[in-house]
């Protein structure tokens, strides 16, 4: 029975262009875990889109003097752009400023205020006497209470992730232009969240195969209590609230932006033209459900959301939430506010994908914070990507080439090594399965290269550049194993580097598609008529280490 996975990925605020800790942290994991289900003959739907309502867009917005929907919407498109390029297999990348979005997001609103989880209350915010104006959440800046940290803003601590309130930040400044504000009541709509504070304790406590940081960071949560918080906020920007006297208010970013999972599966329903659709993964009991994001959004995923379906009920609580840690620069974050990253759009405009897909892949942050450099980026493009995979893959496409005509020869008698081989493939593919299953991607890519340096290893003993001279039956035997070596890594591979993958099916001329061989080991026919051999990837100069370096501007 094929099983139903949803596959959600953090929506990225859309105030600047994605850098390389986002796509480690978030896009690859997703876009692998959502390939290779859809290989294991699974129910796939990939869903997110853009943060249109964040408050780093509203700020931008007023530096450039621009209205937030421009900003909002520039961004959009080059997200969009970028994950296409990227190759990222999205069923459906939308964004929050849509209707259909304000509908789901009123309709969970309604419901929770009908089940009694919504109140009102008035709590004392800051306001700004130079701007005339209450300043929530990115607006202000001050010291983390919890760690000492200054830059904290007002819903979270950058340093140490925690979630805060205006309040609670020490010596509170504007953002925009440091003055200090004075606070002032104001009338907010909480969500009682509080109410969940056994039912959330139960659940999470049945989440035993969660990653730790993932596990501990939501049972400190729960170990304080938890405390009912503000969906609403004094802005103009957002999505309305249906409510009277809310006209110049709006809905609480966090609040809707995770209800996007939901709205984007409905949008994808509607889409295909299929409107039940969003059932089978939001309803259905057997249906799984995974939250890919950087550590940062943990208590939005773990307390927040699962909080929101429980009051709404009837909907699937999250299956796991796979949050990475950091991607570091060097000895300094990727952080877009600081300046100091690599983009993606000049990325792609100099580089090939699929070495960045396996190079952050290979380094992915996922039980500590990991270092993107160069010179990494290099020796895994030149080392193992050329030299090890790409040439194991050449090699034997040429020598049979050369040697027969380009059709699968037809194997002799097998010895051990041969056997070997072959029983290599078969674990190579249930190894990958097993470790990406388990949302452990680097497992699973090392599985897929350990089987290219094998297959190196036994085409150096077997020669059949050589042997193919004396005893051409051997070399038959040697290639056509090597020919099924490079079908089982066509397989195993095709999670995380699509468009080679691509290129060898072709080059193997299997009939069909990748997706049409799911996830088992094809065998090559004998007989068949292999395509053209062409380069899979290019090394690259040692150069490129010191000009990309030299692009990277440190501060201090
Ligand atoms: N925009 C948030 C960030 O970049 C992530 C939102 S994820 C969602 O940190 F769940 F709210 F959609
Ligand atoms: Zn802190």
């Amino acid at each position: 029975m094929p099983r139903n996975i949803l596959v959600c990925v953090a929506w990225p605020y859309v105030n600047n262009a994605p850098h390389l800790g986002h796509i480690a942290g978030m896009n690859m994991p997703a876009d692998i875990f959502a390939r290779y289900h859809r290989l294991a003959g699974n129910n796939v739907a990939m869903v997110s889109g853009s943060d249109m309502h964040g408050t780093p867009t509203a700020l931008k917005a007023i530096d450039e003097g621009v209205t937030p929907e421009e900003i909002a919407t520039r961004y959009h498109e080059i997200w969009s752009r970028c994950f296409e390029q990227m190759g990222f297999s999205y069923d459906c990348y939308t964004h929050t400023h849509t209707a259909h979005h304000q509908e789901v997001v009123h309709d969970i609103w309604n419901k929770l205020d009908e089940h009694g989880y919504l109140f009102e209350a008035s709590q004392s915010m800051p306001y700004s006497l130079t701007e005339n104006r209450f300043l929530s959440d990115r607006f202000v800046e001050g010291t983390c209470p919890n760690c000492g940290f200054d830059g904290a803003r007002g819903d979270q601590c950058d340093k140490c992730g925690r979630t805060l309130d205006p309040a609670d930040l020490i010596n509170i400044r504007s953002k925009r232009d440091g003055s200090t504000p004075e606070f002032r009541d104001t009338t907010h709509v909480y969500l009682k969240l509080s109410a969940f504070q056994e039912q959330l304790s139960e659940w999470v406590a049945t989440k035993d195969d969660w990653r730790p940081n993932v596990r501990n960071n939501t049972l400190n949560y729960l170990r304080e209590g938890l405390h009912d918080r503000a969906i609403t906020r004094d802005i103009e920007w957002g999505i309305p609230i249906p409510r009277d006297s809310y006209e110049h208010k709006r809905v609480y970013v966090w609040f809707e932006a995770v209800i996007g999972y939901l709205s984007a599966t409905k949008l994808l329903a509607k889409e295909r033209g299929e409107p039940d659709l969003w059932k089978s993964f939001w309803e259905d009991p057997a249906a799984e459900s995974y939250y890919f994001q950087g550590k940062d959004n943990i208590p939005f995923h773990t307390i927040i959301w699962p909080g929101i379906l429980m009051g709404y009920r009837g909907l699937n609580l999250p299956t796991d939430v796979v949050a990475n840690e950091y991607l570091n620069l060097g000895a300094t974050g990727f952080s877009k506010s600081r300046g100091n990253a690599v983009w993606l759009p000049d990325y792609l405009e100099r580089y090939d994908v699929d070495p960045l897909r396996y190079y952050l892949t290979s380094i992915m942050p996922e039980t500590s914070d990991s270092e993107f450099t160069w010179a990494g980026y290099l020796a895994a493009n030149n080392n193992e990507l050329v030299a090890t995979f790409g040439n194991f893959v050449h090699r034997i496409l040429t020598i049979t080439n050369r040697n027969f005509d380009g059709v699968v020869p037809e194997p002799g008698d097998l010895d051990d090594a041969d056997r070997t081989m072959l029983a290599a493939c078969d674990t190579a593919i249930t190894d990958t399965a097993a470790a990406l299953e388990a949302r452990h991607f680097r497992d699973g890519l090392r599985a897929g290269m350990s089987l290219a340096q094998q297959g190196n290893r036994y085409v150096d003993q077997k020669q059949p550049w050589a042997t193919v001279k004396q005893d051409k039956q051997a070399a038959a035997t040697t290639l056509w194993v090597g020919l099924n070596i490079i079908a089982t890594l066509k397989t195993v591979f095709a999670p995380f580097l699509p468009s080679s993958c691509e290129k060898i099916h072709g080059m193997l001329g299997l009939p069909g598609t990748i997706a049409e061989d799911g996830w088992s080991r094809v065998e090559v026919k004998p007989g068949t008529k292999l395509g053209t051999p062409e380069p899979l990837f290019r090394k690259l100069d040692d150069s490129i280490v010191d000009e990309e370096n030299a692009r990277l501007v440190r501060p201090g």
